[in-house]
Order: C-alpha cells, then sequence, then structure tokens
C-alpha cells in the first residue's frame, strides 16, 4: 500500500473562518492530515498552515494555486472552503487539472451551500462526476452529538410509543455574517434562507428519517417560504454595516432577506407526508 493510499492527504482552499474551524476538529480525524492550504491571501494561507501544524494534524504548506496544490502527489482530496461566489471557477480549476492528467485525486469536499443557486450546485455536482472524483458536503449539524443522540432518543423511546415522528422544527439565529461579502445577494447567493435554512433543513429531514435508512426515503413534495429584510435595513443597523465594511456594504439599497422560514412537506415510501419546519434569521440582537 502506498503512503498516499494510507493517509489521505487534504488540501484546503480557502484559510478563513470555517478553514480554521476543519483545522481545531481533525484532532478528531484518523487517516487524513491536513497537508495543504491555498489561498489567494498569502499570509491567511501561512496563518492556516500554522494552526494545522501546531494542532500536529498535518504538516500543511502553502500553495501558490489550486492546480500545484493538487498536483502534489502528497495531496489526495480538496476540502472547498473559499468563498460561495468562488465555487464555480474553484470546481472548473480542480476537474480540468485532473482532466487533463496534472492531478491525482480521490475525491472533493465542498462547504455549504453547494452553490449560490440550483444551477450552480448542479455544475458543481456534474464538474466532480466528469473529472471521476468522489464528492463529498460538508453539511455540519447532522454530526452534531446533541442531535444525533436526540435523534436516537426520540426513534427509540419517542417512536416507539406514539409511532414514527412526522413533524421536526429546527431554528437558528446569530446577528448576521462576520464578512461584507456576506451580506451582499450576489456573492453569497441570497440572505439567511441560503446561508442557514440549507442547514436547518438537513437537521429536521435527518430528524424525521428512520435511523439507518438512506436520506432518499423522503422525498420533498411541496415547499412554501417567506423572506423578509426586518432589521439591517432599518436605517440605523444600515449605518453599522456601511460602517463595519468601510461603506461597501449598502443595506439601504441592496438588502438581502435577514428572515426567513419555510415548511417542507417530504412523502415517505408508504406515501406518508411528514414535515419540517424551519426558522432562520440575522436578526440576533
Ligand atoms: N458549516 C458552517 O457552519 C459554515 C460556517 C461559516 C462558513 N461556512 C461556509 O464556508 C465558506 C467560507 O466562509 P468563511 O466564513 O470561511 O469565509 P471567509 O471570508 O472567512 O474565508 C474565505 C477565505 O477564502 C479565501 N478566498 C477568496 N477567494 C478565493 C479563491 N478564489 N480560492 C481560494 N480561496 C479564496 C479568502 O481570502 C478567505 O481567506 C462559505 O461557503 C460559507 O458558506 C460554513
Amino acid at each position: 500500500m502506498t503512503k498516499k493510499a494510507q493517509v489521505l492527504g487534504v488540501g484546503i482552499i480557502g484559510g478563513g473562518f470555517i478553514a480554521r474551524f476543519h483545522i481545531k476538529s481533525w484532532v478528531g480525524v484518523r487517516d487524513a492530515d491536513i497537508l495543504g492550504v491555498f489561498d489567494p491571501d498569502a499570509k491567511r494561507a501561512r496563518e492556516a498552515c500554522a494552526l494545522a501544524k501546531s494542532l500536529n494534524v498535518g504538516e500543511a504548506r502553502p500553495y501558490g494555486s489550486i492546480t500545484d496544490m493538487a498536483a502534489d502527489p502528497r495531496i489526495g482530496a480538496l476540502w472547498i472552503c473559499a468563498p460561495n461566489y468562488t465555487r464555480g471557477a474553484v470546481m472548473e480549476e480542480i476537474s480540468h487539472a485532473v482532466i487533463k492528467g496534472k492531478a491525482e485525486l480521490v475525491g472533493v469536499a465542498c462547504e455549504k451551500p453547494l452553490g449560490r443557486n440550483v444551477r450552480e450546485a448542479k455544475k458543481m455536482l456534474a464538474l466532480a462526476r466528469k473529472a471521476g472524483l468522489l464528492d463529498g458536503y460538508l453539511e455540519n449539524q447532522v454530526f452534531s452529538p446533541a442531535v444525533v443522540r436526540g435523534k436516537e432518543i426520540v426513534w427509540a423511546r419517542g417512536a416507539a410509543l406514539s409511532g414514527p415522528p412526522y413533524l421536526a422544527r429546527a431554528a437558528e439565529e446569530h446577528s448576521g455574517p462576520h464578512m461584507p461579502w456576506f451580506w451582499e445577494g450576489t456573492l453569497q447567493g441570497g440572505g439567511v434562507l441560503n446561508d442557514m435554512m440549507c442547514h436547518s433543513v438537513e437537521e429536521a429531514r435527518f430528524m424525521l428519517t428512520p435511523p439507518g435508512a438512506p436520506r432518499d426515503v423522503l422525498t420533498p413534495v411541496s415547499v412554501t417560504a417567506y423572506t423578509n429584510c426586518l432589521k439591517w435595513q432599518e436605517p440605523k443597523y444600515a449605518a453599522i454595516l456601511a460602517k463595519r465594511s468601510g461603506g461597501k456594504t449598502d443595506y439601504l439599497k441592496r438588502p438581502s432577506e435577514d428572515f426567513a422560514r419555510s415548511l417542507v412537506e417530504f412523502k415517505d415510501r408508504s406515501g406518508k407526508i411528514v414535515v419540517v419546519e424551519t426558522t432562520t434569521s440575522w436578526c440576533y440582537v
């Protein structure tokens, strides 16, 4: 067995906020090391590499491009942790490097959301498949110990007495993103719906999926949703965003929704309807 097959070498694309969480969490991951980081901001790349080394999760080094990192035989998989507006270009470069024989990779995993819209998300998947790569989606909430244990208890105890659950509610709120790009609908893909509801819908769906059953036992059949900008387009809050971003973020002219709720109906394999209800907001004060 080659060294590459024994320990998966992972290269991280985008060494920002979420990359630091991946690196810190790697202390609980076996048989894979973080061996590289590419970020156009070289300082960010160096800092992320230093963090990985300090935690002993891999001899990470910065690379000058995605293609350079992918081409290094130490690297077997890439983690996409760059901003949403770069998804297409990043995946094009990975796919191109593999198809042209510059890189030999096992797979690619992408942070949420997969794209700014359904068209981009489908393109991401198509590019990964075209290059023959295994693909992963980095949704984290369904692995949270409280959610995993909560599901076990609901199904082992509650469902044993009163039947399988038919309604799951998920709510998530914070006071809004930490970077100016994240507030721009064109760059992020929208507001809180795209940013946080991808977690809530998946988590509630997970709770309703019988333990051990494949994810596709539940098929979405209808979606209703509501969005609004309740807080951040108010002049006093818009002024805070403008100040924090050096004038870049203008929620008086370009607001995105800071509140969203949805109701998603799923059909199980027997035809029974189960419902997911979510509420997400950037309005926490
Ligand atoms: N799972 C979660 O709970 C969670 C939480 C936060 C962010 N995220 C996701 O992680 C992704 C990144 O968000 P973030 O908060 O870390 O953003 P961030 O702005 O803190 O970090 C992004 C990094 O990517 C770099 N970058 C910019 N263009 C790039 C490119 N073309 N190629 C490579 N790197 C590039 C930036 O220099 C920056 O260092 C987003 O898609 C976001 O939705 C997920």
